[in-house]
C-alpha cells in the first residue's frame, strides 16, 4: 500500500527511481508518479501502472541526479493524476512531497492552511504536508528544520520524502507509524519503503525509527529524532546489510509470484522449522529470551490480526484449546481496537503479521497493552517490522519475501509457528508426553515433504478451474480446525479471481446458505478423514439432494465415494494435526488457476494492497 521511492546520487536516478517502484509495485497502488530535479522540479504521474510511468520518462527525457517516486493507493481522494504524487507546494521556492500513510487532522490543517492563503489542488491529506512545510520553511528557511517542526503537527501515520527546487542536491525524509528505510550506495544515498526497491543499488540499510528525520545528500546523511519538532542531537542508527537476495524477489522459471510462493512452501515451511528439526526438543527459547517465564505465566490466549492472518489464528484456536488446553481467543484487530474488552494480565497476546506493517493489528496491539495485558508475542515474517520492535517475545517465519499480494506461504509458515507454539505450550503445561513430543517433532520434520506432495494434486484442480472460472459465486464448506481453511480457500477465490465465494461451517448449512444451493452453485468441502467427517457428509448429503455440485478435497482414507454431482480430489492418507496446513494447498492452487482461466491480474488483484499500513 503506497510505495516511496527516492534516490540522490552521481548518476541519473530515474532508473532507479522507476526500478525500485516497480519492486513496489506489490504492495498495491492505482497511480504513481515522480519528481526528478533538473534546474525545476520535472513532475510525471500517471493513473497507469509504473510502466505507463517509465513511457512518460522516455517522451519528456525526465532526468536528473535527485528525485523522489511514489505509488499510490487511493485513501483520500479518488485515484485521479491530479491526487497523484508528488505534491507540490509554493510558486517561488517549489517543495515537492511523496507521502505514505493517513494524516488524521488533514482537515483542520487544511482550513488552516487556506486561511493562510495556500490553494489546495487535490483531495488528498497529502497535499496539507507540503503546505505546511512550506508554510513553516517561510518562517524557519531551512527545509530539514522545516520538515521537523511539521511533522511535529501531524496525527497520523506518515512516512514522507521531501524535496525543494532551491536546494535540489539534498532529500528530506521522516517517518512514524508507516515504514521508510535509508539505502546506502556507493553512489549515491537512497530511501524506500522496503528494501526490495533498493537491493538494485545496495545492500547497506538503516532502518528508521519512529519520529526519525533524516537528510540524504549524494555523499552523506544525518539522522535525527524530530519527535518533538526540534532536531536536537544527531541520531546514530545502525547500518544493517539486507540479507535478502536479488533471486528472492525474482520470479525465475514462474509465471506469477504467486505460483512461485505456492511451489515455495515446502522450502519455506522448512526454513521457518530448522531450529526445530535440528534439535530432539523443544524449547520456549525459540520464542524470545524471557519465553519460558512468560508461558509459564500464561493461562490464556488472544490472537489479534487481519486476513489470512486472522484465519491462521483461527486455526491456532483449535490447536490451542485441544492440545495445550488453554483457552484462546482470536479477534479481528480492526474490531477489537474499537471494543473494550476485558483484559486478563496472565493473557499471553500474540500478534500475526506477514508484513507487521498492518496498522489495524500494530494499533490493536498497543490497545491491548494498553488495557492492561502485559505480555505480548510477534509472529511475523518481516525482521525489521514495526510489529517485532513491538512485543516481548517474537517469532520470524522465515517464508522470504512475499510478492504476490494474496498471501500463501505466509500463511503455511503462520501455522508451522503456531503449531509449534501450541507443542511448546502443551509441553510446559505437562499436558505432553516425552513420546508425543518426539512425534510432534517427527511430524513436523514430516510437514515439508508432505506438503511436497500436496502440491501433486495441481493437474486435477487445474481440470476443476476451468468449471469454476464460469461461475460468479462458489460455497466453501469445511467442519472444527478445518472451517478456517474453508474461509481461507473462499479468500483466496475471492480475492484473486473476483467470483464471489463465502465459507460456512458446514453445520450452519441448514441456517441459511443452503437456500442458495443449486446446480449453478459449486461447493467446495474440506473433507479429511477426522472425527467430523461422518458429520460432514450428513452436511453433503443435504447439498447433494438439492442437485448442489460437490467438489471434495478429501483425505486418501476418506470414505467419501465419487458420484454424479460429487467430485473427488484426495490428497495423502490423514495427517492428524497437521492436515488444515496440508488441506490449504489444494486450495490455493483453485484460485490461482480460476484466477489463470479468468485472465485476472494475479499478483496484484484491483482493489486490494500487500500490505495495509492505514487504517
Ligand atoms: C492484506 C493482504 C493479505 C493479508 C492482510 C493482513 O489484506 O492482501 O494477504 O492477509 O493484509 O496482512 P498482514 O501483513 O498483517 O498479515
Amino acid at each position: 500500500m503506497c510505495g516511496i521511492v527516492c534516490a540522490v546520487a552521481k548518476v541519473n536516478v530515474v532508473p532507479i527511481l522507476l526500478e525500485g517502484l516497480l519492486r513496489l509495485e506489490y504492495r498495491g497502488y492505482d497511480s504513481a508518479g515522480l519528481v526528478v530535479a533538473n534546474q525545476n522540479l520535472h513532475r510525471l504521474r500517471t493513473t497507469g501502472r509504473v510502466a505507463e510511468l517509465g513511457k512518460l520518462v522516455d517522451e519528456q527525457k525526465a532526468q536528473g541526479l535527485a528525485g523522489i517516486a511514489h505509488t499510490r493507493w487511493a485513501t483520500h481522494g479518488a485515484p485521479s493524476e491530479r491526487n497523484a504524487h508528488p505534491h507540490f507546494s509554493g510558486e517561488i521556492s517549489k517543495i515537492a512531497v511523496v507521502h505514505n500513510g493517513i494524516i488524521e487532522n488533514h482537515e483542520v490543517l487544511r482550513r488552516r492552511l487556506q486561511d493562510a492563503g495556500f490553494e489546495f489542488i487535490s483531495d488528498t491529506d497529502t497535499e496539507v504536508i507540503a503546505h505546511l512545510i512550506a508554510f513553516n520553511h517561510h518562517q524557519i528557511h531551512d527545509l530539514l528544520e522545516a520538515v521537523c517542526a511539521s511533522v511535529a503537527e501531524l496525527q497520523g501515520a506518515y512516512a514522507i520524502a521531501v524535496i525543494e527546487e532551491a536546494r535540489p542536491e539534498r532529500i528530506i525524509v521522516a517517518r512514524n507509524g508507516a515504514p521508510l528505510i535509508l539505502g546506502l550506495g556507493k553512489e549515491g544515498n537512497y530511501a524506500a519503503s522496503d528494501a526490495s526497491a533498493l537491493l538494485q543499488v545496495t545492500k547497506k540499510m538503516i532502518y528508521l525509527e519512529e519520529g526519525d528525520v533524516a537528510e540524504l545528500v549524494c555523499d552523506s546523511y544525518r539522522i535525527f529524532n524530530g519527535l518533538n519538532g526540534k532536531l536536537g542531537k544527531e541520531a546514530i542508527r545502525i547500518v544493517h546489510e539486507s540479507n535478502l537476495t536479488a533471486e528472492a524477489i525474482d520470479l525465475g522459471p514462474y509465471t506469477h509470484f504467486m505460483q512461485k510462493e505456492i511451489f515455495e512452501q515446502p522450502d519455506a515451511v522448512a526454513n521457518t522449522l530448522e531450529m526445530v528439526f535440528n534439535a530432539s526438543s523443544i524449547s520456549p527459547r525459540l520464542f524470545g529470551n524471557e519465553a519460558e517465564t512468560i508461558f509459564s505465566q500464561t493461562d490464556s490466549i488472544l490472537i489479534l490480526a487481519c486476513g489470512t492472518s486472522y484465519h491462521a489464528g483461527l486455526v491456532a484456536r483449535y490447536w490451542l484449546e485441544t492440545v495445550a488446553g488453554l483457552p484462546c481467543n482470536v479477534e479481528i484487530a480492526s474490531e477489537y481496537r474499537y471494543r473494550d474488552p476485558v483484559a486478563n494480565p496472565n493473557t499471553l497476546v500474540v500478534g500475526i503479521s506477514q508484513s507487521g506493517e498492518t496498522a489495524d493489528t500494530l494499533a490493536a496491539l498497543n490497545y491491548a497493552k494498553s488495557l492492561g495485558h502485559r505480555h505480548s508475542l510477534a509472529i511475523c515474517n518481516v525482521a525489521e517490522s514495526a510489529l517485532i520492535r513491538q512485543t516481548e517475545l517474537r517469532f520470524l517465519t522465515r517464508a522470504g519475501p512475499e510478492i504476490g499480494v494474496a498471501s500463501t506461504k505466509a500463511f503455511t509458515t503462520q501455522l508451522a509457528t503456531l503449531l509449534l507454539l501450541t507443542v511448546t505450550l502443551a509441553k510446559m503445561r505437562k499436558r505432553l508426553s516425552r513420546e508425543r513430543e518426539y512425534e510432534m517433532i517427527t511430524a513436523l520434520r514430516h510437514l515439508p515433504a508432505a506438503l511436497q506432495l500436496a502440491l501433486q494434486v495441481e493437474p486435477q484442480v487445474k481440470i476443476w478451474a476451468k468449471k469454476f472460472a464460469q461461475k460468479r459465486h462458489a460455497l466453501f464448506l469445511g467442519r472444527g480446525v478445518h472451517y478456517p481453511i474453508a474461509m481461507e480457500g473462499a479468500l483466496k477465490l475471492k480475492e484473486i479471481s473476483y467470483i464471489h465465494a463465502e465459507a460456512y461451517a458446514a453445520g450452519e448449512l441448514k441456517h441459511g446458505p443452503l437456500a442458495l444451493v443449486d446446480s449453478d452453485i459449486p461447493v467446495v468441502a474440506i473433507a479429511p478423514n477426522d472425527i467430523l467427517l461422518e458429520k460432514l457428509k450428513s452436511n453433503l448429503q443435504e447439498v447433494h439432494a438439492r442437485g448442489g455440485e460437490l467438489y471434495v478435497f478429501a483425505d486418501a482414507d476418506s470414505l467419501i465415494q465419487q458420484s454424479e454431482g460429487v467430485h473427488i480430489i484426495r490428497l495423502a492418507e490423514h495427517a492428524g494435526l497437521l492436515s488444515p496446513i496440508l488441506h490449504t494447498i489444494p486450495l490455493q492452487l483453485l484460485a490461482y488457476h480460476v484466477a489463470l482461466q479468468k485472465g485476472t491480474d494475479v499478483d496484484k488483484p484491483r482493489n486490494l494492497a500487500k500490505a495495509v499500513t492505514v487504517e
